[in-house]
């Protein structure tokens, strides 16, 4: 296993959402004392590691194979160089922006995630709270803890929905879903192509996930020594599948119910199948998994309105390319017909500025906000969008754009660029 202790590198340094002199010019300032406990990303996947039961972890934090996807994403990132230009600006630009239509306080989002509850129990609702708070994106996912309906009600103004391939019956659950998701109110539609088979992620299978979630002795043994999870646990209840029970048999325990989904999810969709939603979704429709330009053109040329960019946070298998390098190639094939985005590898500001500065519209993270829970609770979601915010914001600042528009003009070396 490899070791990815926390080691601050000069792009995650405290100093740059200080909250000392240099608060001023970093714009938002964190929470002092929160800022001060984590100052950033890492520190928070650290203190996620000391509070959790080990199998919450792994579950957050483990990727497919060996973690050589997530470190590639990890390393791409780090190796993008934004070179800048100073003697331009004098203050720091804002964040808002739009996306896919809407106004937002910032382009970063928290992707969908699935039984993000067994990471920290109630997950999902915190995670909407906060993303609701910043006005920012939040997605919540087919298998997640809490029902389309709810979140709709937490987070009416930034709810997307992501689906899952559930094409049994002629996608009657699919549809049925996307119908509940219009009439909760959420924006937009997130259709997952990077899942065509399931995979294994030895962390998880080793820590003794299993799904149906039966804990054994040792897990028992965690949760008890774990005051934080067993509180938030007591307090939410067990994870469950709450989009998708209602569709089970009456009655159904929480294993029949786990079964009844996986029967029902099958495979990733097909590009009719992507035609078919896209006919029945009027709202904007995105499909997330892209890795290859000539997928993105055939997503842009069905109509398709918005392209996320990822490789599923390195969670499906080790062979994928890094997000981040694949980037640039896919934005020049849809030559501004569809507003591309990205996820995978992200944690700190400086990262959503990369992203940016490659031509995405705005980048999302799954397992930093995990962590988030996992160090803070419930108040780490929200800790870990204002470190987004603020890194980004000087970062912004350090490279000398006005705006972030003006990003698209920056240098950027980018030794990685996937070329096909
Ligand atoms: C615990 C966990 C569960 C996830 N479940 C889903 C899911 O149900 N659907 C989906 O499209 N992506 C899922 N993802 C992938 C995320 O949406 C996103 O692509 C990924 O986390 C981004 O990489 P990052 O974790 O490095 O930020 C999951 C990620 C994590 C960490």
């Amino acid at each position: 296993m490899l070791d990815r202790t926390v080691e601050p590198s000069p792009n995650q340094s405290p100093a740059q959402v200080g909250v000392s002199a240099d608060a001023g010019m970093a714009g938002v300032a964190p929470d002092a004392k929160l800022h001060r406990r984590f100052p950033t990303i890492p520190f928070l996947r650290e203190g996620a590691r000391r509070n959790l039961p080990r199998f919450a972890f792994e579950y957050m934090d483990g990727g497919a194979g060996e973690d050589t996807g997530i470190d590639r994403n990890w390393s791409a990132l780090d190796a993008v160089e934004l070179i800048p230009r100073y003697g331009v600006s004098t203050s720091l630009p804002g964040t808002e922006c739009e996306l896919l239509g809407r106004r937002y306080a910032a382009p970063v989002g928290v992707a969908p995630m699935g039984s993000p509850s067994l990471g920290w129990p109630g997950a999902d609702q915190y995670l909407a709270r906060a993303a609701q708070k910043a006005r920012v994106p939040y997605v919540l996912g087919t298998v997640g803890g809490m029902t389309i309906e709810r979140a709709g009600e937490i987070a009416p103004d930034v709810l997307w929905f992501q689906l899952y391939r559930l094409a049994k019956d002629e996608h009657r659950l699919g549809l049925d879903l996307a119908r509940r998701a219009e009439a909760a109110g959420a924006h937009a539609l997130v259709l997952t192509l990077d899942v065509p088979v399931r995979t294994t992620r030895p962390r998880e299978v080793h820590s003794g996930i299993t799904t149906p979630f039966r804990p054994d002795l040792r897990m028992l043994l965690g949760i008890l020594t774990s005051p934080g999870w067993l509180g938030a646990m007591l307090k939410n209840g067990q994870p469950r599948f709450a989009s998708l029970r209602g569709y089970a048999r009456e009655g159904a325990g929480i294993n029949e119910i786990a079964n009844f989904v996986r029967g029902e999810m099958r495979g990733g969709f097909t590009w009719e199948e992507v035609a078919r939603y896209r006919e029945r979704w009027k709202r904007p429709l995105a499909v997330k998994g892209v890795l290859h330009p000539a997928d993105a053109e055939r997503a842009v040329s069905l109509g398709v309105d918005g392209i996320i960019v990822s490789n599923h946070g390195g969670r499906q298998i080790d062979a994928l390319p890094a997000a981040i390098d694949a980037l640039p190639a896919v934005v020049s094939a849809t030559a501004g017909r569809a507003t591309v985005m990205m996820d995978s590898g992200v944690r700190s500001g400086v990262d959503v500025v990369r992203a940016l500065a490659l031509g995405a519209s705005a980048a999302f993270a799954g397992k930093a906000f995990l962590w988030g829970l996992g160090a803070l609770g419930e108040r780490g979601p929200g800790h870990v969008i204002d470190l987004l915010i603020a890194e980004m914001r000087a970062t912004l600042g350090q490279v000398g754009v006005r705006s972030l528009a003006e990003l698209r003009d920056v240098t950027v070396r980018h030794p990685g660029a996937l070329q096909l």
